[in-house]
C-alpha cells in the first residue's frame, strides 16, 4: 500500500524525506509529496507519478532551510490518481499522510459540515476530524478522540501548524520510529530506516509518538517505554549493487538465500529443531495471498502425495476466502501463515481469526519486525533479506524451501522416509547454490525475443509442475502484463486448447519423471494447433528433438527441491520477457509490495 515517512533532525528534512520516499516507493507509485515545517509554517508540495516528478517540482520551490517534514508515495484506494487526492492533505490547521483505508469516512465526513474537501480521499477527512477537536494546544488528545472514531486500517504522521513536532500513530498497518543521532525517521518499513540508523522501534496499535528534539510514546495518555531492536538488514541489501533492476539482483541472491537456509535449518545433515514436527496436528490449514499462496501449495503437494491418511491431511487456502468460509477448529488444527511482508491485510486478518479461536498459528515470514512475525504463535524466518521487487522470487522461492522442509521432517516423523533417504536429500539441498548457479548463468533472452511480442502465453504441466505453473503465470502477468494462464496438460483438450493458434507459445514444464509421457502428449496436442513450444525439464527427462521450439534442460536433483530450479527458469524468462517490453519491471503497474488493505 502507500509508504509515509517523517524526518525531524539537523539534515535537510526535504533531501532526507525524498530519499526516504524513494526506498519506499516499491509501496506505491501513483502520486507523492512532501510537507516541510518552517518558521512555524507548513509547506506542502506534491505531484502525480513517481518521487523522480516529485524531484523535478521541487526545483521549482525553495524548501531548503527545514529540518522536519513528512511525507508519502500513493498506492490509490480512494480516488482517482490526481495531485489533489496526492498526500500530505492539509485541513485546517492539521497536516498529514496516512497509510491504510478508512471504512467509515463517507459517515465522518456527513458530520464535519463546516469543512469542505478539495480531494475524494478518506485521509483528508481525517484531517479534518483531527482539527476538528484540535484548540491549538491539545495535540495529543485531537489525534486519540479523532482515531476512536475511526474504522479500519491507518497508519499516521501529522504535523499541526506552529509546532516543530511530527506525531505518529497506526491500527492495523505498520509504522515505525527510527532512532538516529540527534535524528528521528517515522516510516512505513525499515529499509527507508537504513541509510541513516537501524536502531528502531516498532510502534503498536493505538501508541502515539511524539517527535520532538527527543521522543515519547504515549499509551491512552501515558508514556510508556519501549525496547529499542536492531535491525540486521544492511543498506547494501536495500540496494541494486549494480544490477539493472532489482528483480535481477534479487534471482541472484537466491544462491545465497539457499546456502542461508541450510545453514539455519540443517545441522549435522539433519533437519534441526527450528522446524517443527507437525505430526501432533490432525489438520494443516495452509494460507496466503498470490505467490504466498503459490508457495504453500509445493507443502500442500507433498503432504498429500506422502504423509495424508485417514487421520491427518492439509489445505491451501487464498487468504481472501479463508477469512470469510467456515472452518471447524479444535487443537488439532494448526494454521501456516505464509507471507513475505508480514503485513497482508487479509493473511493476517487470518492469523487474528484463528487466534481468537484458540488454535496453534506458524507464519513464514520474511519481515521479522511486522505484524505477523510478532502476532505468531511461531515463526519460521524466510532469511531472504529486504525484497524490494514487488514481484516475488526470493520470498518465493524461500517459502517454497521452508515448505519443503516442513513437510521432510513430517515425513521422518512418520516413517515415511528413512534416515538414509533423508540424508540423501539433505545431500542435495547442499548443492542446491551450485545447482542454481548452472540454471541462473544459462541465456534465457533468445527464447525471450521469440515471444515478447505475443500476448497471451501458456503454461502447462502435471503434479507438482501445475503448482509451479501458477506461480510462473502470475510473474509473467505481474512484470509483463501478458495474458496468461497455466493449465494441467491433460485438461488442454476439455477446453483451453481452442486457444492456441498459430505461434500461441505454451511453456511446458516437465519435471515429474512418473507422468512425463502424458504431459509430451499433451504437448504433441497443443504443437498441432501450431502453438510455439517451450520445454523446461530436468535432466533425466529425454524429450524427441523436434518436439519443442527451445528446449531448457535443468539439472536433476531431489524432488523436494526441484520445483525450485524450474522456478527459477521461469522467473528470469518473465524478467527477459518483461525487458524486452520495456516495462517497469520492479514497480509494475497498479501493484504494490505490500497489500495491507482488504
Ligand atoms: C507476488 O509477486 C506479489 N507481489 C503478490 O502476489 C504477493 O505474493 C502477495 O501480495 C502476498 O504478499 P506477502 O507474501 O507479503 O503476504
Amino acid at each position: 500500500m502507500c509508504g509515509i515517512i517523517g524526518y525531524k533532525g539537523k539534515k535537510n528534512a526535504k533531501d532526507v524525506l525524498i530519499s526516504c520516499l524513494g526506498m519506499l516507493e516499491y509501496r506505491g507509485y501513483d502520486s507523492s509529496g512532501i510537507a516541510v515545517f518552517r518558521n512555524d509554517k507548513v509547506r506542502i508540495v506534491k505531484t502525480v507519478g513517481r518521487i523522480e516528478n516529485l524531484k523535478e517540482k521541487l526545483l521549482r520551490y525553495d524548501l531548503d532551510e527545514s529540518n522536519m517534514g513528512i511525507g508519502h508515495t500513493r498506492w490509490a484506494t480512494h480516488g482517482k490518481v490526481t495531485e489533489e487526492n496526492a498526500h500530505p492533505h492539509k485541513v485546517g490547521r492539521v497536516t498529514l499522510v496516512h497509510n491504510g483505508v478508512i471504512e467509515n469516512y463517507k459517515e465522518i465526513q456527513e458530520k464535519l459540515k463546516n469543512y469542505e474537501f478539495k480531494s475524494e480521499t478518506d485521509s483528508e477527512v481525517v484531517c479534518a476530524l483531527i482539527d476538528s477537536y484540535y484548540n491549538g494546544n491539545n495535540e495529543l488528545e485531537s489525534i486519540e478522540k479523532a482515531t476512536k472514531e475511526l474504522k479500519g486500517s491507518y497508519a499516521l504522521a501529522i504535523i499541526f501548524d506552529g509546532k516543530d513536532k511530527i506525531y505518529g500513530i497506526k491500527k492495523d498497518t505498520p509504522l515505525i520510529l527510527g532512532i538516529g543521532n540527534k535524528e528521528f525517521i517515522l516510516s512505513s518499513d525499515i529499509c527507508a530506516l537504513l541509510p541513516y540508523t537501524n536502531e528502531y522501534i516498532v510502534l503498536e496499535d493505538d501508541e502515539i509518538v511524539e517527535i520532538g528534539d527527543k521522543f515519547n510514546i504515549y499509551y491512552d495518555g501515558i508514556i510508556i517505554y519501549k525496547k529499542i531492536e536492531i535491525s540486521d538488514y544492511s543498506l547494501e541489501e536495500a540496494m541494486k549493487n549494480g544490477y539493472d533492476h532489482f528483480m535481477l539482483k534479487e534471482i541472484n541472491e537466491q544462491i545465497d538465500v539457499s546456502k542461508k537456509l541450510y545453514s539455519k535449518y540443517i545441522t549435522n545433515d539433519f533437519i534441526n529443531e527450528l522446524i517443527p514436527d507437525l505430526s501432533k496436528y490432525k489438520r494443516i490449514d495452509f494460507v496466503g495471498c498470490g505467490s504466498a499462496y503459490n508457495a504453500s501449495l509445493i507443502a500442500k503437494y507433498f503432504i498429500d502425495k506422502y504423509c495424508t491418511n485417514g487421520e491427518f491431511y492439509c489445505n491451501s487456502y487464498e487468504a481472501s476466502e479463508y477469512r470469510y468460509s467456515n472452518h471447524y477448529f479444535d487443537k488439532n488444527v494448526l494454521a501456516v501463515f505464509v507471507s513475505q511482508s508480514g503485513e497482508t491485510a487479509d493473511t493476517l486478518a487470518c492469523l487474528r481469526m484463528c487466534k481468537e479461536e484458540g488454535i496453534d498459528t506458524l507464519s513464514i515470514v520474511n519481515v521479522i519486525s511486522s505484524t505477523m512475525a510478532r502476532e505468531s504463535k511461531y515463526i519460521l524466518p524466510m532469511l531472504a533479506g529486504p525484497e524490494i521487487c514487488v514481484a516475488t522470487t526470493k520470498g518465493y522461492f524461500s517459502q517454497s524451501y521452508i515448505c519443503s522442509l516442513l513437510c521432510l521432517k513430517l515425513m521422518y516423523r512418520r516413517r515415511i522416509i528413512d534416515k538414509d533417504e533423508l540424508l540423501r536429500i539433505m545431500e542435495e539441498l547442499k548443492k542446491l547454490p551450485q545447482y542454481l548457479e548452472t540454471v541462473i548463468n544459462k541465456d534465457y533472452k533468445e527464447i525471450a525475443k521469440s515471444i515478447y511480442k505475443n500476448e497471451d502465453i501458456y503454461y502447462i504441466g502435471r503434479g507438482i509442475d501445475i503448482y509451479s505453473c501458477y506461480e510462473a503465470s502470475l510473474k509473467l502477468k505481474e512484470i509483463s502484463y501478458i495474458h496468461s494462464e497455466c493449465f494441467a496438460s491433460g485438461e488442454l483438450k476439455h477446453g483451453p486448447i481452442a486457444l492456441l493458434s498459430k505461434g500461441t507459445p505454451v511453456i511446458a514444464l516437465l519435471s515429474e519423471f512418473s507422468v512425463h509421457e502424458k504431459v509430451i502428449n499433451n504437448i504433441y496436442e497443443a504443437k498441432s494447433r501450431g502453438a510455439k513450444i517451450i520445454t523446461i525439464r530436468k535432466e533425466s527427462i529425454n524429450i524427441d528433438k523436434n518436439l519443442s521450439d527451445y528446449d531448457v534442460v535443468v539439472p536433476l536433483t531431489s524432488e523436494f527441491v526441484q520445483n525450485l530450479l524450474m522456478i527459477v527458469v521461469c522467473q528470469i524468462l518473465s524478467y527477459e520477457v518483461a525487458k524486452l517490453r520495456k516495462c517497469d519491471i520492479d514497480k509494475p503497474r497498479n501493484l504494490s509490495k505490500s497489500v495491507t488493505v482488504e
